[in-house]
């Protein structure tokens, strides 16, 4: 569990992670890269489909509970489908992650609204 760190969902479904859709990718080679390039100050989970299959790869990065408890909220990104995306996604998280420091535009340019999701299948 979590205590001071910021956490990441990535979506593993049928579009996101998967060979059919982004078929040059290595996704298992990503999730241990960004799990790695972390250097363990970040927990990577794995989720269904979250729901946005047309902006894959989704990710949700998640505010650690002092940035939550500060107000900062979950951050929605997509098509985050390329390596240049994950190692700036990885230096965001070193950083912090949401409410500890801004993201870099890269990122910042592939926040997206949420989907209307049930709160069920909310990754929070
Ligand atoms: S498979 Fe990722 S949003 Fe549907």
């Amino acid at each position: 569990m979590s205590h001071g760190r910021p956490r990441v969902t990535l979506c593993r479904a049928c579009c996101c992670g998967t060979r059919p859709k982004h078929s040059a990718a290595d996704h298992e080679q990503r999730v241990r890269a960004l799990s790695g390039a972390s250097d363990g100050a970040v927990d990577v989970r794995q989720s269904d489909c979250l729901g946005a299959c047309d902006d894959s790869d989704i990710v949700v990065v998640h505010p650690s509970p002092t940035a939550r408890a500060a107000g900062a909220k979950p951050v929605w990104l997509g098509r985050i489908s390329d390596d240049d995306a994950l190692e700036d996604l990885a230096d965001w998280l070193r950083s912090g992650g949401p409410g500890a420091a801004p993201p870099p535009p890269s990122i910042r340019d592939r926040a997206m609204t949420p989907p209307n999701l049930p709160p069920s299948r909310m990754p929070y």
